[in-house]
């Protein structure tokens, strides 16, 4: 079954689908994205993606491309012209077609929206009962890493790195040793009194809505949530570290670098915390609409 993409108010074939060679998405990452999970056709927090995405928008003087409900059709309709129940939609707005020039472009210059759709597998069990390994990283990107914009090479040169050395994720370290995030996963551990430990939001990190998600999560839980700094030493030492993300939700972090983190096996907390985000997304699923 053949995929279809949007783009700038057209349904496509994906292999036909395409953007202009100016569009300063292409030419100078002037963009930014979001990625939401699809389950049994239903947008997983959805809004909060919404709120993100204007949120990066903003901060880059860039229009919505259209009124956000309107967003959320596109969405949806690219999703089921796609056929499937579980997966992932992609969105990305650029700054819009211009020619190449470092200031923005006129004003009347219409951002441009793509969307992609598609089915994902499941995450092997593998990784869920034996955990993953992640290598540390010295963090080399900008400033304003709360934006989540398209420009991501820092990140694909970490996860490179993770993946030569047969690593899930890496961990970027900051100049001062604490961990900032992976490079497409926000990092967490728990210490000996089973508190969750996680950068606090700033401009150094993504706040990632599986992060924003499970912390409201595990705070019904009455589990104590602390929004800190946490060095690569630390992490190390900890009783349980995972990581969390729209595409791999709650996954144990078994290893960093060399060290192998207490028994080497996924903790029990990760693997509660694992299952209350699942819980969450199949309620949520069963609301269709
Ligand atoms: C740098 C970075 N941090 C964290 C995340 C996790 O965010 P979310 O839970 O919204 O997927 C992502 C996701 O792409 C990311 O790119």
């Amino acid at each position: 079954m053949s995929r279809i993409a949007y783009v700038n108010g057209c349904y496509l074939p994906h292999g036909a689908a395409s953007v202009h060679i100016e569009d300063r998405g292409y030419q100078f990452a002037d963009g930014v994205y979001e990625v939401i999970a699809v389950r049994n056709g239903v947008l997983i927090d959805g809004n909060w993606h919404m709120d993100r995405l204007r949120r990066s928008l903003s901060e880059l003087q860039i229009r919505m491309p259209m009124a956000t409900p309107a967003l959320n059709v596109v969405l949806c309709e690219t999703a089921r012209r796609n056929r499937f129940r579980d997966g992932i939609v992609y969105l990305q707005v650029s700054r819009g077609v211009a020619r190449r020039d470092h200031p923005f472009p006129s004003a009347d210059t219409r951002p441009a929206l793509v969307v992609t759709a598609r089915r994902t597998p499941p995450i092997p069990a593998k990784f869920v009962e034996e955990g993953v390994a992640v290598i540390s990283q010295p963090d080399i990107r900008w400033g304003r890493c709360d934006i989540k914009s398209i420009s991501l090479l820092p990140n694909v040169l970490v996860k490179q790195a993770a993946r030569v050395k047969g690593a899930f994720e890496a961990w970027q370290v900051d100049g001062d040793g604490f961990v900032t995030e992976g490079a497409s996963t926000n990092a967490w551990i728990i210490n000996e009194e089973g508190h969750l430990i996680t950068r606090p939001v700033e401009n150094t990190i993504l706040n990632g809505i599986t992060r924003r998600r499970l912390i409201a999560l595990a705070k019904v839980q009455g589990i104590v949530v602390e929004e800190r700094r946490f060095s690569l030493e630390e992490a190390k030492l900890a009783r349980e570290a995972f990581l969390t993300s729209t595409t791999a939700f709650v996954l144990p972090v078994v290893q960093i670098d060399e060290t192998v983190l207490g028994n080497g096996r996924p903790g029990s907390n990760t693997a509660m915390l694992r299952q209350i985000y699942l819980d969450f997304v199949a309620e949520k699923a069963l609301k269709t609409g």
